[in-house]
């Protein structure tokens, strides 16, 4: 369980984050909201990237709201993520494993689930984009993660891929039974993805029934109640 207390970050004047709190269990979360409004910042707090001015991440019940990155177990894809070009496939999914996490079976599991037999040897530059994010989900749980953090990683991916790549990123992400939370500005995929929903609006995340009454809530601009 992903338990994340009254967060609050400002950047100079701008504050961003004010009392975000928000709960995981084992499932899929799917997070929405307009840009700008804090959530890549929510899931670079909870990766370790950023400190919080205020406010703690518990997981599993252990603090870890002041641990660097690679001590939190967290499998995180960026919003933009960068694979080492000059990196064979193989050598950049294995490389979250240089810690000793994950093991030779996973790996492999991953691999075959995500259809990567046949790349492997390859350098990203040669890959498609649908290539580039699975491989990036690949290194992100080689390392047999404790949570999952996706900030909208099928963003730059046409419809027909991510229709085939959604089904894909549930099942992989969901053997892992750990808690995820995914970003998405796409009502269909938070749809297909999510578990659950939840809303970020005026630095706050508000947990709601439905992907669509997120969309709803973000149209509306109807703020929400504490
Ligand atoms: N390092 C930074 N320094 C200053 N301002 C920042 C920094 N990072 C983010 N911001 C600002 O904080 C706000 C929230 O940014 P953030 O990237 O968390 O939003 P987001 O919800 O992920 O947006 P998007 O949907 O566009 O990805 C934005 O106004 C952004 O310009
Ligand atoms: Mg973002």
């Amino acid at each position: 369980m992903l338990k994340v207390n009254g967060i609050y970050k400002a950047y100079g004047t701008q504050e961003v984050l004010k009392n975000a709190c928000l709960e995981i269990g084992p499932e899929i979360k799917v997070l929405i909201g307009i840009n700008g409004c804090g959530k890549s910042t929510l899931l670079k707090i909870i990766a370790g990237i950023i400190e919080p001015d205020k406010g703690s991440v518990l997981l599993k019940e252990r603090d870890i709201t002041h641990l660097p990155p690679e001590k939190r177990r967290v499998g995180y894809v960026p919003q933009h993520p960068a694979l080492f070009g000059h990196k064979s496939i193989i050598d950049n999914i294995r490389y979250g494993m240089r810690n000793g996490h994950g093991s030779e079976e996973l790996l492999e599991d991953l691999i075959n689930m995500l259809g990567l037999e046949g790349i492997l040897n390859k350098k990203p530059g040669e890959l498609s984009g649908g290539y580039k994010s699975r491989v990036s989900l690949a290194r992100a749980l080689a390392p047999q993660p404790e949570m999952i953090l996706l900030d909208e990683p099928l963003s730059d991916i046409d419809a027909a891929v991510k229709e085939k790549l959604l089904p894909e990123f549930r099942r992989v992400t969901k053997l892992m039974n750990v808690p995820v939370l995914y970003v998405t500005h796409d009502p269909a995929e938070a749809e297909q993805i999510g578990d659950s929903f939840s809303v970020m609006q005026d630095g706050q995340v508000k947990g709601i029934d439905s992907a669509q009454h997120a969309f709803k809530i973000i149209k509306e601009g109807k703020l929400i109640s504490a």
